[in-house]
């Protein structure tokens, strides 16, 4: 197998589209997905907010990875911060995951970051070994905290 990485560009928002919903299939969320293919062709490309490579297999993308630059403080420079990995089912232990995550470090360390890293949900056993025998540390000991809806136009008041 052949694997190369594409920067995705805006002729792709259908396809970013689909693989973010068969994430969320997986991460059994598909019901909170309301992106659409306009919103991620404003906020990806037109406000660049975030960015998008496919792992191809022998040209065909099998994947994707949407990561954006975050900033620690306490380093005084940005970071990576991926936000979403995911690679097609029947593709799945050959490699790959770990080709785009090791393209993502390349990505990192050559913009200069202090630090790449992303969330993983609890119960995702199979990633968390993953991460784990890729040198990634948990963060035990932070909470995530989010406002949203309601809740975030009742603080912006
Ligand atoms: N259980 C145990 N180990 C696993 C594993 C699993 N399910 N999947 C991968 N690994 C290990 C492999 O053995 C390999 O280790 P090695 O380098 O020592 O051989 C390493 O992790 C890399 O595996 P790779 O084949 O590159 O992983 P992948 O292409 O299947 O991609 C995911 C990994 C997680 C991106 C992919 O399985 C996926 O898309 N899962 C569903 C979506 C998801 O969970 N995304 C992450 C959300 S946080």
């Amino acid at each position: 197998m052949d694997l190369t990485f594409r920067k995705a560009d805006e002729g792709d928002c259908a396809l970013i589209l689909e693989f973010i919903k068969g994430l969320a299939e997986y991460e059994r969320m598909a019901d909170q997905v309301v992106a659409t293919e306009e919103l991620l062709r404003e906020w990806i490309f037109e406000k660049k907010k975030a960015e998008v490579i496919f792992p191809c297999a022998d040209g065909k993308e099998v994947g994707f990875a949407l990561f954006f630059h975050n900033f620690s403080t306490f380093l005084g420079r940005a970071g990576l911060y991926l936000e979403d990995l995911f690679v097609l089912p029947e593709y799945r232990g050959l490699g790959i995951g770990k080709a785009t995550l090791k393209e993502l470090a390349r990505v990192a360390v050559e913009r200069g970051c202090g630090r790449f890293e992303w969330w993983c949900l609890d119960w995702n056993q199979p990633s968390i070994h993953f991460y784990k025998r890729l040198g990634a540390v948990p963060m035990d000991e932070w909470t995530t905290y989010r406002v949203t809806g309601e809740a975030l136009k009742e603080l912006a008041e």
